[in-house]
């Protein structure tokens, strides 16, 4: 079969929730992917930030099968001896007392909703159902109809309501003294994105994150960063709120989190949080299993073995530099932190991707006229440069 046989299956038999490129991946490694007319492509996306460790990782795959030759689900309803393994490198890696497993980053958010939900009735004397979670313009937290409902993107909210919006007041992104007025005596808690990665990888303003923490300390309220796609080594380092000192109450994690192998999410809490959820009150069939807890411990040891923290804030601020080196009218400007690089247009992006396809560079559009680059983690300098002379080739072409 060929690319447009399988585009034409699946556009007959498969929902129409994306508007990918034509392109059918067949295989793929490190930083490539080929597709199945045999043209190799580089991955500027890394499946939204999953693929951090490169595709099809020779260790992850080696602890993948060794895993699964052993057991791979265990239910929570007996213990298994993979996921004390992912606590104990979870807490030394990030520092917070507890995690709590899911499956998709979207889980991980729903947890985080019900643990300070839980928190503000039992702790800090909420009357029940009154909870209200702070959010923010522009963000992206997932797609369950909870957390569409506080989304102000149209073509995430837009028919699948009714929405309990009272619950999710929003403040501007970026704006430390909105937020302020936003708390009342029912905030529990507030939830971001330290860099917004849907919204185009939009980083808020210095001192942003620091007078968030402050006005969630004087408030009594939790501070809950969202870094399932910031996180793990994306931006330059472990964690983005790093880039600010400050420490959340909760992070959420997921994504990389896998390496690519297989959906593993978490949200890393201290006990004072993360023991107001008693057995029985949260959980998930696959949540915590062997599998994903082995195939996770790998994923955040190959971080650390191979120095992608680094490597990421390395060659991010190279691959933003030769950016912005391009000479182009359609160039608004170039934004990132790591290998999280926006490159904003004035003009529309997906020609541009599409184009880039044809060139052997796979990217996605966001938000119209923003293409996001964010390779692999192991990408090469080498690499880089060639992506770059591509991507002006490109530009250059479309400029007229
Ligand atoms: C910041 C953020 N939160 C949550 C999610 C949802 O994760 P998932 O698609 O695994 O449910 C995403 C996905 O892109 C994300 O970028």
């Amino acid at each position: 079969m060929k690319t447009q046989d399988y585009i034409n299956i699946e556009n007959e038999f498969g929902a129409h929730n994306y508007h990918p490129l034509d392109v059918v991946v067949h295989s793929a490694e490190r930083c490539w992917v080929t597709d199945v007319e045999g043209k190799k492509y580089l991955d500027c996306l890394a499946a939204y930030s999953a693929v951090n460790q490169g595709h099809c990782h020779p260790k992850l795959f080696k602890t993948f099968v060794e895993q699964a030759t052993k057991v791979t689900l265990t239910s929570r309803a007996f213990r298994n001896d993979q996921l004390p393994r992912l606590y104990q490198k979870l807490n030394q890696m990030t520092g917070y007392e507890m995690s709590l497993p899911m499956n998709s980053g979207a889980e991980a958010v729903e947890s985080a909703i019900k643990l300070a939900r839980r928190w503000a009735y039992d702790v800090k004397g909420i009357e029940e159902n009154k909870a209200e979670i702070i959010v923010a313009t522009g963000n992206f937290h997932g797609r369950t109809s909870t957390i569409v409902g506080f989304s102000d993107d149209p073509s995430s909210f837009k028919g699948f309501g009714p929405y309990c919006t009272s619950a999710f007041p929003m403040h501007e992104y970026g704006n430390a003294e909105d937020l302020r007025t936003k708390i009342t005596p029912n905030t529990a808690a507030v939830l971001i994105e330290p860099i917004q990665g849907e919204g185009g990888v939009v980083i808020p303003p210095d001192g942003y994150l620091k007078e968030v923490e402050k006005i969630c300390h004087e408030n009594n309220v939790l501070f809950i960063c969202d870094e399932i796609q910031a996180g793990l080594g994306r931006s330059g380092k472990l964690f983005a709120h790093y880039y600010e000192g400050v420490r959340p109450d909760m992070v959420i994690i997921g994504k990389a989190l896998s390496g690519g192998y297989y959906p593993v999410s978490a949200v890393l809490a201290d006990k004072k949080v993360m023991l107001v959820i008693h057995p029985g009150e949260h959980g998930s069939t696959f949540g915590g299993n062997p599998l994903g807890a082995a195939v996770a411990v790998k994923a955040l040891e190959i971080l650390e073995e191979e120095d992608l923290i680094e490597r990421s804030n390395e060659l991010g601020e190279y691959f933003m530099t030769k950016l912005r080196a391009i000479d182009s009218p359609m160039i608004d400007f170039v934004r990132g932190r790591g290998l999280w690089i926006g490159f904003v247009l004035k003009t529309k992006a997906r020609p541009y991707c599409e184009m880039l396809k044809e060139e052997g560079i796979l990217c996605k559009e966001t938000h119209v006229n923003i293409i996001r680059f964010a390779p692999p983690l192991v990408i090469t300098k080498e690499e880089i440069d060639w992506a770059v002379a591509k991507i002006e080739k490109v530009v250059k072409s479309l400029d007229k």
